[in-house]
């Protein structure tokens, strides 16, 4: 079967990186999670002290920092910045309230585009994140956009964060989920939006495994396999 490109897109809280892993892991398939790229940087940029609010400088950290996605037998990723595991460290309140800043950099994301489309040339790729189908793989084959009520996302998110020991209240994380939404939607580059040729599915009332079927079913039906 011929080895497509995937793009799965979608807001906080989705689901896209458990349902990215599931499509990559059922294909075979090599899973890359673009946030974590982002986050990466935004991690960089924290602990050297480097200005949110300098373009440049974030411009400059996001070309010089080595980030590495590694794939683990779970499925999961495991991710390095300069050689060191950063897989939870990324995942902070911290770094999920500085990311959207330093995403909506020009030069930031030039610099992660490119790396991002380096990954994924080859084909038999899932890739996630917020504008994989619309900038970062235009052409990929399969291309999905996942939707889910601000409560579900919430409620998605709280749990994740309570899982990895982090005390949050839902008010305050519902604030959070929102204010990235509009930050994301809003920006003047790579904006959160479904291509034109994206599939939109609401997750709302899906379990992953559901999505995922739905997902696979596709890739199925546009690789011309039989089944
Ligand atoms: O999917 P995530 O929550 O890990 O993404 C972290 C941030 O990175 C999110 O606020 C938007 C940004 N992002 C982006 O702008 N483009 C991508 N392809 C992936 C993430």
């Amino acid at each position: 079967m011929k080895k497509l490109q995937i793009a799965i897109d979608g807001p906080a809280g989705s689901g896209k990186s458990t349902v990215a892993r599931l499509v990559a892991q059922a294909l075979g398939y090599l899973y890359v999670d673009t946030g974590a790229m982002y986050r990466a940087v935004t991690l960089a940029a924290l602990r050297r002290g480097v200005s949110l609010g300098d373009e440049e400088a974030l411009a400059q950290l996001a070309a010089a920092v080595r980030i590495e996605l590694k794939s683990m037998p779970d499925g999961g990723q495991a991710v390095f910045l300069d050689g060191e595991e950063v897989t939870q460290a990324i995942r902070s309140p911290e770094i999920n309230g500085a990311v959207s800043q330093v995403a909506k950099v020009y030069g930031v994301r030039q610099v992660l585009t490119r790396r991002q489309q380096e990954l994924g040339a080859s084909g038999g790729v899932v890739m996630d994140g917020r504008d994989i189908g619309t900038v970062v793989l235009p052409q990929a084959e399969v291309k999905v956009f996942l939707t889910a009520s601000l409560e579900e996302r919430t409620r998605r998110r709280l749990k994740e964060l309570r899982e990895r020991g982090f005390a949050l209240s839902e008010s305050e994380l519902r604030e959070e989920v929102l204010r990235r939404d509009q930050e994301d939607t809003g920006r003047a580059l790579a904006p959160l939006k479904p291509a034109p040729d994206a599939v939109v599915l609401d997750t709302s009332h899906l379990s992953p495994e559901e999505v995922t079927a739905r997902i696979v079913a596709l890739v199925r039906e546009r690789a011309g396999s039989p089944s």
